[in-house]
């Protein structure tokens, strides 16, 4: 008797931080507005995370970027064998000359930059961690299951099945359903040249409806003024099939290589794509979903990033594998398994870690 329970007193005052951190519905940008100078403890990552921020090294081996002109005529062989090689190896490529307009990118980047710096209570009306509506603005997907907080604030649009029309805020509304038919258009594309990568049909992945979901989030990474801290996004791997993201010229994301953190140098006018876990499954381990994260933002000017999730539609039906990929020398490395049960295991986890994947290893 008479010793007090530090930790038991600490959980309890972290759980009280979180809370009114959630009640007051201003995220990451409206601590910082209302004056903030240092980071409440609630965001302060564990020293093993910290110690591991380091700069990225020069890379000699960087995130190839790929050219898609002319895919689909002459050059498509040579644009296949690209896609499949860069998504066999760091599971992430930058792409241009995909027929996005690059006033179609700027448009959205301030349309996302738009919403975020609305004043406070405009935010506030939609703060919420549900999606029936399918338009939620929030502070960290994993607020209540992370070990420590990340400096974002994220705006999720569900794009398709589309979300209340009236629910998405005017400011970005137009711009983002604009960037939903880009998306749609490319990422049937780029699925084409990802099916073809494995020797597969063209239209395999579309089939199977891999583009029929699509979920958007718009980050906001306002400057940190203790970076060395926290980190904008932990590192985590993409649950879907694949994602397309959209970044302005800040800075800030990186990619794990091996041991070795890469950097995603902004490429003007180039998208980022990457492997999710359900294609690393659907193609047996040929293609690697990796991890990712982007670091506190430093600078003065805040970063914008838009990622559009790519998700099959059909939850009850069974994925795993693609058969044409398995044979007596190389089995199946995942057992097959239906959307829900894989998206319920996905919600009730922290962002960190490969754990989900290897749930379904055979
Ligand atoms: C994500 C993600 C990267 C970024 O939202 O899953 O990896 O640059 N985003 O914001
Ligand atoms: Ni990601």
């Amino acid at each position: 008797m008479g010793v007090t329970d530090t930790t038991g007193e600490q959980a309890f005052d972290r759980a009280r931080e979180l809370k009114r951190f959630e009640e007051s519905k201003l995220g990451v940008k409206g601590l910082l507005d209302s004056g903030l100078t240092s980071l409440p403890p609630f965001f302060i990552h564990p020293p093993e995370t910290l110690s591991g921020l380091k700069p990225a090294r020069p890379s000699s081996d960087p995130i190839p970027t790929i050219d898609l002109s002319g895919c689909d005529s002459g050059r498509r062989p040579s644009v296949v064998g690209e896609v499949g090689r860069a998504a066999r190896g760091l599971g992430f490529f930058q792409v241009v000359n995909h027929g996005v307009p690059a006033e179609v990118l700027d448009r959205t980047i301030a349309a996302v930059k738009a919403f975020h710096e609305q004043p406070a209570e405009a935010k506030a009306r939609i703060y919420r961690r549900e999606m029936e509506t399918g338009v939620a603005f929030f502070s960290n997907l994993d607020l209540f299951h992370s070990k420590a907080a990340s400096w974002r604030d994220t705006l999720q649009i569900r794009l398709e099945p589309k979300a209340d029309m009236e629910e998405i805020p005017e400011v970005c509304r137009s711009e983002l359903m604009e960037w939903n038919q880009q998306v749609r258009r490319l990422g049937g594309l780029l699925m084409g040249l990802l099916s073809e990568g494995l020797g597969l049909n063209s239209g395999r992945l579309e089939e199977l409806t891999c583009l029929e979901t699509r979920v958007m989030v718009g980050n906001y990474y306002p400057y940190c003024p203790q970076p060395d801290l926290t980190v904008g996004l932990t590192s985590h791997t993409d649950p879907g099939v694949i994602t397309l993201l959209l970044q302005d010229q800040v800075g800030g994301l990186q990619v794990k290589h091996g041991d070795v953190w890469v950097d995603v140098t902004p490429v003007p006018g180039a998208l980022v794509v990457n492997i999710g876990d359900i294609l690393q499954i659907m193609s047996n381990d040929e293609y690697k979903s990796v991890d990712h994260r982007v670091l506190a933002n430093p600078r003065r000017e805040p970063r914008v990033s838009i990622a559009v999730f790519c998700n099959p539609s059909n939850r009850e039906n069974e994925f795993g594998p693609f058969p044409e990929l398995v044979s007596s020398d190389t089995p199946a490395a995942f057992r097959q398994f239906n959307l829900n049960e894989y998206m319920t295991r996905f919600f009730k986890k922290e962002l960190e870690g490969k754990s989900l994947i290897n749930y379904f290893r055979a």
